[in-house]
């Protein structure tokens, strides 16, 4: 049989990676673009859409010229993208003001009054299943409303990234239910935009783009977009899915039982449901999956990998030089500086890894990063250690609000992607506090890109569901939990959570202190 092919695309906040696999879910090509995030007030976080849609021209260029793949077999396009960013475009569909992005702080004050005007938190669950955290899509449009008027009358429609891109490539404004439900505006349960929320907060539908489910094709190639890029005029592009949903679904986690966790500058605590669970705490996010008809729970920490990364540029110069010298990477010197010099629990040393305050489980920007317990017997490697203990402390604490909501979630094995992943040291270290097998799986290290394959490969008709595209991804390490250490763990981790309520008020009082 001719080989098919699908190429997945994923806007990044850092940069575009796209990829081209085949019809056995195997990368072929790969190449990434970076582009700037600005910053112009603090708190803010912005990009131009227009970077983004040139690191997707180049990127597809690169793949199609690497992998030597004529356009022809490419069956379709999968489209993956960083979740709950703004971009307002007017009618001609022109970008009217650079994009709000996941991570900008300004809307606090807009979250608050959407969660009023919805009749409080618990009313607001009945309608979208999910709280409006300060990120989400829908207090950045109520921000637009207030802030920019004029900005607001010209929009004639609202997207989220990676549905530029689409626009860019098919001419059409469309989005799917993954990103949809991470607007913070959509009836996650019933598969459609809360227009109850919608009419409560005077946002008219029309300005929300119409939703397909992931797999579904929304659109073709176009002939300008077909030029640009060097795909064939008509190529189907399908729904995809926002990266946080999209990245499990990548490394084969579509239903319960398999915890997926991220360490990633963020770290993300994921699992597929099976059916529809009410988010009754509002703690968690609970999105649809990019499988039809089931459904997505996820926790985000803000600083997992962000915290190693940190201690890594702060706290290890002379490491830095070694790696430089030597060739090898300065994380692998950390690792066996570790090894060599510390054990287990890190003598006693307890960190807390609210590095740029937190998402979950405490939606707190003023909560920090903390040691405590240090002493003179610490070492360089105690600290190190104590890092990658307590960023999995803090996703074991996710895990846990998981199975607070549902204890038939438990799960039987962790798949883990991210930076952290490439670490046989913290993937021990997890095993050890989940005291369950970790596994890393084939194309994980490709993040959403790899998962907007599957999907696009499922709505084109390579893979016949989204469960038989999630056996592509193939079990490439596994690290099995050392029973040794179980309750030494259990100990610590009882003091770890004992740690943020202590220090709530102290926390509070430093962030009013930092700017002197
Ligand atoms: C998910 C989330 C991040 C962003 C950026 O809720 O905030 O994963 O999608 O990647």
């Amino acid at each position: 049989m001719q080989k098919q092919y699908i190429i997945g695309i994923d806007i990044g906040t850092s940069g575009c990676k796209t990829i081209l696999a085949d019809n056995k879910g195997r990368v072929v090509a790969s190449s990434m673009e970076e582009y700037p995030l600005y910053t112009p007030k603090p708190g803010w976080a912005e990009q131009d859409p227009e970077d983004w849609w040139k690191a997707t021209i180049s990127t597809i260029s690169a793949v199609l010229k690497k992998s030597k793949i004529f356009p022809q077999d490419i069956k379709a396009i999968g489209l993956s993208g960083q979740m709950h960013g703004l971009i307002a475009l007017d009618s001609g569909g022109n970008v009217i003001r650079p994009a709000f992005l996941w991570n900008d702080q300004r809307t606090l004050k807009q979250c608050s009054e959407i969660i009023n005007k919805a009749g409080g938190e618990k009313q607001l669950l009945k309608y979208t299943n999910n709280s409006m955290l300060p990120g989400y899509t829908g207090g950045k449009i109520l921000w637009l409303k207030q802030k920019e008027p004029q900005n607001y009358q010209k929009a004639a429609i609202f997207l989220n990234p990676k549905d530029y891109i689409r626009f860019k490539l098919t001419g059409v404004k469309a989005t799917e239910v993954s990103d949809a439900s991470g607007t913070g505006l959509f009836d996650v349960k019933n598969r459609r935009w809360s227009s109850r929320l919608l009419d409560i907060l005077d946002i008219p539908q029309e300005l929300l783009p119409q939703c397909y489910e992931s797999p579904e094709i929304t659109g073709y190639i176009t002939k300008e977009s077909s030029g640009l890029t060097g795909l064939l005029q008509g190529t189907a592009v399908a729904g995809g899915g926002g990266d946080a949903v999209i990245q499990t679904a990548g490394t084969g986690i579509i239903n319960e039982g398999i915890l997926g966790l991220t360490v990633g500058t963020a770290g993300i605590v994921a699992m597929g449901l099976e059916s529809f669970k009410f988010n009754s705490t509002g703690k968690l996010q609970i999105f649809c999956n990019n499988a039809p008809n089931r459904w997505h729970i996820m926790g985000v920490t803000l600083a997992a990998g962000g915290s190693m990364q940190w201690f890594k540029n702060t706290l290890c110069r002379y490491e830095a030089a070694q790696a430089k010298s030597s060739g090898v990477d300065v994380y692998s010197i950390i690792d066996k500086e570790v090894m060599d010099n510390s054990t287990a629990g890190s003598k006693g040393l307890v960190f807390l890894p609210y590095m740029i305050g937190e998402r979950c489980p405490y939606p707190d920007p003023n909560a920090r990063g903390t040691f405590v317990g240090l002493t003179l017997r610490h070492s360089f490697a105690d600290i190190a250690r104590s890092i990658m203990e307590g960023v999995t402390f803090s996703l074991k604490q996710v895990y846990e609000l998981v199975l607070g909501m549902d204890p038939n979630l438990e799960a039987r094995e962790i798949r883990v992607s991210g930076g952290g992943s490439n670490s046989v040291l913290w993937k021990h270290i997890i095993a050890d506090i989940f005291q369950l097998p970790v596994k890393t799986v084939s194309g994980s290290k490709e993040g959403g890109a790899y998962g907007a394959v599957l999907v696009a490969g499922t709505g084109c008709g390579i893979w016949p569901t989204i469960d038989d595209a999630a056996q592509c991804p193939q079990i490439e390490t596994e690290v099995l939990p050392d029973t040794r250490y179980d309750k030494y763990y259990e100990k610590l981790y009882a003091i770890y959570k004992d740690l943020y309520p202590a220090l709530k008020t102290s926390f509070d009082s430093i962030s009013g202190l930092e700017n002197n």
